[in-house]
């Protein structure tokens, strides 16, 4: 199937709806969930960006066109996503719905360098976004198309980061949403944020498989339009990491592109932004895609490497609990993506997912524990020497260090299970006098002391 629509095809249109399974097409504001013929996964496929008189614009005019001074320029959006409206929703209008959201960091930290073992280490953080996650890029695009067809509810299943920017774009689509999460299993950041965005928010007895299948039957009967990340729209908006991170590199890409994987959503996400890009001629060669899961929550990995022989199903857990899912919706999009780029698919277990977070949030730069799996990732594939300290790597972080205040409470204060964590930072209860406050600082100095002679 091409990347783009050719010439001739869909006459009058900016985009179509496909289908992945069969290629049946819908019109772009079609509101179905999945293809009325087959039941298979809807993607969008545009038309490739054209000059005002119908000629093919080629990659030097597709930079130009989504370069960052559009910006607060011609199109008035200071967004990171609609910057790149050409590639992503061409026919939004008046119709978007933005906080805005995008425009993030690509970050070097010596510290989470020197850790992984790779020198140039580069972390794009989408936990800059507006409701702390990634997931803006995507609900902005869902957002808009749901105002776009009048949608009367929007509703997610969610692990919590879903849940939270859907609840916020709802909130600005002055739109209805509802959202569904596992009882007692979402961070306590994610759920404030959900409740404190006006959200109808339904705790469900079961784990986010659980919410997912009910999400998709409930908005099938309802006629509510369903926003998880199998929605073609979101897919759209969430290719802008990609989009954006590759114009921070002036268009040269990395060796590696490394992110955390749970639904998949990101992956398959990522593998088609780099299609197009390649197909436009924004860059010339394709970065290899490692996705990274839990050691816990990983069928995705263990299909790997048995060629993804079968798509794999396990009962996932972690402490990662926004990556804590066992049947991750964008399968075989996301195997594409990594058969496409070469790709690779592995796994990290719990304590290097807390290793990993713990370096990265004592750089000064924080994450939520599902991002640091990218980070964990790079510094297990470099010590298996698939990665060497000279290559250019970009990891994603997805989500910010304050969604998760619990973990944090736990890992630096805490007695239970993963208290007192040999890296804690015990904060210290004193009198209100400066005797004390030397007291501590000699504690502390002949405790650096005593680790620098270790
Ligand atoms: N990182 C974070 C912080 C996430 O919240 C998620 C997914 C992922 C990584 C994995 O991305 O699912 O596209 O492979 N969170 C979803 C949610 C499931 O409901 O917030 P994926």
């Amino acid at each position: 199937m091409t990347v783009f629509l050719s010439p001739g095809e869909a006459p009058g249109a900016s985009s179509v709806q496909r289908c992945d399974a069969c290629a049946h097409t819908l019109p772009a504001l079609d509101p179905a969930p999945a293809c009325p013929q087959c039941g298979g996964l809807l993607a969008i496929v545009h038309h490739a960006p054209r000059h005002a008189d119908g000629s093919a614009c080629d990659a030097a005019a597709v930079r130009a066109l989504v370069a960052p001074q559009g910006v607060t320029g011609a199109r008035g959006h200071a967004s990171g996503v609609w910057r790149f409206a050409p590639l992503v929703m061409p026919d939004a209008g008046t119709a978007i719905t933005s906080h805005p959201e995008g425009n993030t960091p690509l970050l070097l930290r010596d510290a989470v360098s020197a850790y992984a073992g790779c020198d140039g280490l580069l972390l794009k953080h989408e936990g800059y976004n507006p409701t702390g996650s990634f997931k803006d890029r995507g609900m902005t695009v869902g957002a808009t198309q749901a105002v776009r067809t009048g949608a009367r509810a929007v509703a997610c299943a969610s692990t919590g980061n879903t849940s939270a920017s859907l609840a916020a774009y709802a909130a600005q689509a002055g739109i209805p949403g509802l959202v569904f999460v596992p009882a007692g299993k979402v961070a306590l950041g994610k759920m404030a944020q959900t409740l404190a965005y006006g959200a109808t928010t339904l705790l469900v007895h079961g784990d986010f498989d659980a919410c997912l299948r009910l999400v998709q039957e409930a908005s099938r009967e309802l006629g509510i339009y369903l926003l998880n990340s199998i929605n073609p729209w979101r897919v759209e908006g969430q290719k802008t990491i990609v989009f954006e991170l590759l114009q921070q590199l002036d268009w040269t890409p990395p060796d590696f592109l490394v992110l955390p994987a749970g639904n998949l959503g990101n992956t398959a996400a990522f593998g088609k932004a780099l299609r197009e890009a390649h197909a436009l001629g924004l860059i010339a060669r394709l970065p290899r895609l490692v996705s990274v899961q839990a050691a816990g929550a990983a069928p995705f990995a263990a299909a790997f490497r048995d060629g993804f022989a079968e798509r794999l199903r396990v009962q996932a857990e972690t402490v990662a609990t926004a990556i804590r899912i066992g049947d991750p919706a964008s399968w075989d999009r996301a195997v594409r993506a990594i058969r496409e780029t070469d790709g690779i698919v592995t796994s990290v277990t719990d304590d290097e997912i807390i290793d990993a977070k713990m370096t990265i949030d004592a750089a000064g730069v924080g994450c939520e524990a599902a991002s640091a799996a990218s980070v964990a990732g790079v510094r297990q594939l470099v010590q298996r020497g698939i990665i060497r300290p000279e290559h250019r790597v970009v990891a994603v972080l997805t989500g910010h260090v304050l969604k998760d205040p619990g973990m944090l409470v736990e890992l630096h204060q805490g007695s239970g299970e993963r208290g007192g964590h040999a890296r804690a930072n015990r904060p210290v209860e004193i009198d209100a006098s400066v005797s004390s406050v030397a007291r501590v600082l000699a504690e502390r100095a002949a405790l650096v002391a005593r680790a620098e002679g270790a």
